[in-house]
């Protein structure tokens, strides 16, 4: 059984009140839900791969109709760039280490400035909505950990460049996709430019 079928198993036997009554329209988690689902997966899963990154490393650990959920691995100066997350609302945990979340704030003179949260394990994390345009970084000196749980499921990420005092669209990826040996994030290309992790 691959891991993440066997979290998958968990998840259900653990975070029941996630679960979608046979024949229901799959329903939107909301903010509650999905904090709640991340706290139940953030005493279920466990970073599995090295713990010396070279470069961002991602896992995604349980699909469901109503989320899914990733563990990322940060490496000292590991970041994504400003992106979206399409239509999906979003809890992020940090599981070890600390992350430098950037995101663009239109400031009085209507101009672009960047404001800077610092996250750290046991901290409260990230709580944000569909729309929601932010960077992460991993500024410290040790890798990082961190838990993404996404309703519903992610689907595209859009990236962005800020030209003067707007956010340009640079591209748009998709993510999803299962194998034989499992759930993986099988990426295509819009716009010349590659998905990447959320
Ligand atoms: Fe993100």
């Amino acid at each position: 059984m691959a891991l993440s079928d066997a979290l998958d198993e968990q998840v259900w036997s653990s975070c029941r009140a996630h679960r979608n009554p046979p024949g229901a329209a799959p329903p939107n988690l909301g903010r509650d839900g999905l904090q709640e689902a991340a706290q139940c997966l953030a005493g279920l899963v466990r970073w599995a791969g090295p713990s010396h990154l070279r470069e961002r490393r991602w896992d995604l650990v349980a699909r469901t109709e109503l989320f899914d959920a990733w563990l990322i691995g940060w490496p000292p100066g590991g970041t994504v760039d400003l992106h979206d997350h399409g239509r999906s609302s979003g809890v992020v945990l940090v599981l070890e280490g600390t992350l430098v979340e950037t995101t663009p704030v239109r400031s009085h003179d209507g101009g672009l400035r960047l404001v800077r949260r610092v996250l750290g394990a046991g901290d409260s994390g990230l709580s944000f909505s569909a729309g929601h345009v932010h960077d992460v970084t991993n500024e410290g000196e040790r890798h990082a950990v961190s838990l993404h749980v996404y309703g519903p499921p992610l689907t595209t990420m859009t990236f962005f460049d800020i030209a003067e005092t707007v956010l340009r669209p640079r591209g748009t990826g998709w993510v999803g996709g299962e194998t034989e040996a499992g759930p993986t994030i099988a990426s295509r290309l819009q716009s010349g430019h590659q998905a990447d992790a959320p």
